[in-house]
């Protein structure tokens, strides 16, 4: 097959890391006889700095125009500390989302055998810990009406869900269960929040149409407990936007490493593949970051394709390089550590 891909490195360390997940991607399009032709785009803050937009309209018809889009990373410090800055490198994450309607983001959690002391969690509790959360990302919290009162004294940000938008990403979260182990778990604050209760009310109607799909409705700050305490407990979640964001960075760190997590953002016929992680300003530019994710978001992506055996292709170079300690200083324990280019390129090697 032939593929275009848009590639947006973004920010940070982003370039460094999708630099692997190309390596990978053409060592597999070479083994499986496909043809990929990449196409660089803007964004983030390299692209408010070229054209002052972190995604600018050209990127936009680049991702338009292509099969999927690989994301590196976005974000840099600059703006972290400028509350009062108009334009910020976020924004362009934001508005690709919306623009491209990905609405259901894939974060899966699974651990590594190989890596289980890595893990901040005791081993007995992770071990066979395989989970996938499904974000809500277009709308929530993040997309609501924001602003200041007259009186600048006062800031709001608006927490509204069409029915709608809650059903079709349950129904992402219901045929992924299907899949699965027909686990359900809607996570959401309905005794608090009248969102909340329209997500239950939603899930609740759609139980009908997957009868044999176990669904449980939990509150966020039960799941946040008990997904440090048993996360192999759980199967599929499926969440709003912002409760999503924060829970996928508590859960990515159960396999040892946020630089290990990959993930899909789905909704129309393009997908964006993108690593858990953000731009790590402070490894910027060491080869020092984890290509992992991104190398994995990229196994995610041919899989998406309808091409399972080119992901797991990635997926077994992935654990053979972690089985034999070909890893980045995050994972080495103070032994030895690869670069991220060297990796990079054991893994393309090794296909
Ligand atoms: C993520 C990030 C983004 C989000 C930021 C960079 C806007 O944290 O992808 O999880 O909050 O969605
Ligand atoms: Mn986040």
């Amino acid at each position: 097959m032939k593929f275009n891909i848009a590639l947006l490195a973004g920010d940070g360390i982003g370039p460094e890391v999708i630099d692997q997940a190309v390596k990978v991607s053409d060592a597999v399009a070479e083994k499986f006889g496909h043809e990929i032709t990449w196409k660089p785009a803007l964004t983030g803050a390299a692209a408010i700095d070229a054209v002052g937009e972190p995604y600018p309209d050209e990127t936009h018809d680049i991702c338009v125009a292509s099969d999927a889009v690989l994301f590196g990373a976005i974000g840099h410090p600059r703006f972290d500390n400028d509350p009062s800055a108009k334009v910020r490198p976020e924004q362009g994450l934001l508005k690709m989302r919306k623009k491209l309607g990905l609405f259901a983001n894939v974060r899966p959690t699974f651990t590594f055998p190989s890596l289980l002391d890595k893990s901040p969690l005791k081993k007995e509790r992770i071990e066979g810990t395989d989970l996938v959360f499904l974000r809500e990302l277009t709308g929530g919290i993040y997309f609501g009406e924001k602003g200041r009162r007259d009186d600048r004294e006062t800031a709001y940000d608006n927490c509204v869900y069409t029915r709608e938008e809650v059903q079709r990403l349950a129904k992402k979260g219901f045929e992924l269960a299907m899949t699965r182990s027909k686990k359900l778990c809607c996570v959401d604050k309905a005794n608090v929040l009248e969102t909340s209760r329209l997500w239950r009310e939603t899930v609740q109607a759609m139980e009908k149409d997957y009868p044999e799909v176990e669904v449980s409705y939990e509150f966020v700050d039960a799941v946040a407990m008990r997904l440090v305490q048993w996360p192999n407990s759980y199967d599929v979640l499926i969440t709003e936007n912002l409760f999503g964001d924060i829970l996928t960075d508590e859960a990515s760190v159960i396999s040892g490493s946020m630089g290990l997590m990959p993930s899909a953002s789905l909704g129309s016929n393009i997908g964006l593949f993108e690593p858990i992680h953000g731009s790590y300003p402070q490894a910027a530019g060491k080869n020092i970051a984890n290509p992992m994710a991104t190398v994995l978001s990229a196994a995610m992506m041919f899989e998406n394709f309808g091409l399972a055996d080119e992901g797991k292709a990635i997926r077994d170079v992935v654990n053979k390089a972690l089985n034999e300690g070909i890893v980045t200083e995050d994972l080495s324990d103070g032994g030895k550590a690869y670069g991220t280019n060297e990796v990079g390129d054991w893994l393309a090697k090794n296909i």
